[in-house]
């Protein structure tokens, strides 16, 4: 039995897993756990300042290579200085993104090998694979509806294309990844979602709970 896990929230752009992280974190507070919320890319200072690099929209010459390359250095510096520590000292871990929406986003949607992206997946996060992934789900076109068009980042202004890919990425992972993996209906109302992630938990047998 562990005494804490790493939990991640997964999906495309305005499917709302980010209340729902803050929601889980509340959950698990309210059980007396502690329960460190982070997201990527961020964290640290130095994963934060890579963030902003990556959402630049003046960055519209990025390779997808490079943007890959520094969605990884910054996932390295936040597993390495924050979440491996929090882990091993019995404090759970909520990461509202990690390295599957690499995979969606670099992977199906940019293109990039597979193979590449999972030998330097294991490299920056020294091999720690999260306990449980939430994936909310929902069509692209719903959750680009749902974000502001004119303060979107670089990432949010590409096509309905590209998030239709990243949706079917995160899907192909659920697919293979099941004993991890959590499909979660995203048209739902955030109370009814939520209720069905904390229910998801408590199935989840591998945590002490009292
Ligand atoms: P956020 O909007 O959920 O904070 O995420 C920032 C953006 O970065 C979002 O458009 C998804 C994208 N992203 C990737 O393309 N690859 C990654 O590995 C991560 C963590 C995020």
């Amino acid at each position: 039995m562990k005494k804490s896990l790493f939990i991640t929230f997964e999906g495309i752009e305005g499917c709302g897993k980010s209340t729902q992280a803050e929601m889980l974190k509340e959950y698990l507070e309210n059980l007396g756990k502690k329960v460190l919320l982070t997201r990527e890319p961020g964290g640290p200072k130095i994963s934060e300042d890579i963030r902003d690099i990556l959402l630049d929209t003046n960055n519209h010459e990025m390779l997808p290579e490079t943007e890959m390359l520094l969605y990884m250095a910054s996932r390295s510096q936040h597993t390495g200085e924050w979440i491996i520590p929090a882990l091993e000292k019995g404090t759970f871990v909520i990461s509202d993104r990690y390295y599957d929406s690499t995979i969606a986003y670099q992977g199906a949607a940019r293109k990039i090998d597979r193979n590449i992206i999972d030998t330097i997946t294991k490299y920056a996060t020294f091999g720690l694979v999260p306990d449980l992934t939430y994936l909310i789900d929902m069509q692209a076109e719903i959750g680009l509806s749902r974000i502001s068009q004119t303060d979107a980042d670089r990432l949010e202004r590409e096509s309905l294309e590209f998030h239709e890919k990243v949706r079917k990425g995160f899907l192909e992972i659920a697919e293979i990844e099941k004993e991890r993996y959590i499909v979660v209906d995203g048209y739902k109302s955030i109370e009814e979602i939520h209720k069905f992630i904390v229910g998801k938990f408590i199935d989840f047998q591998h945590v002490e709970l009292s």
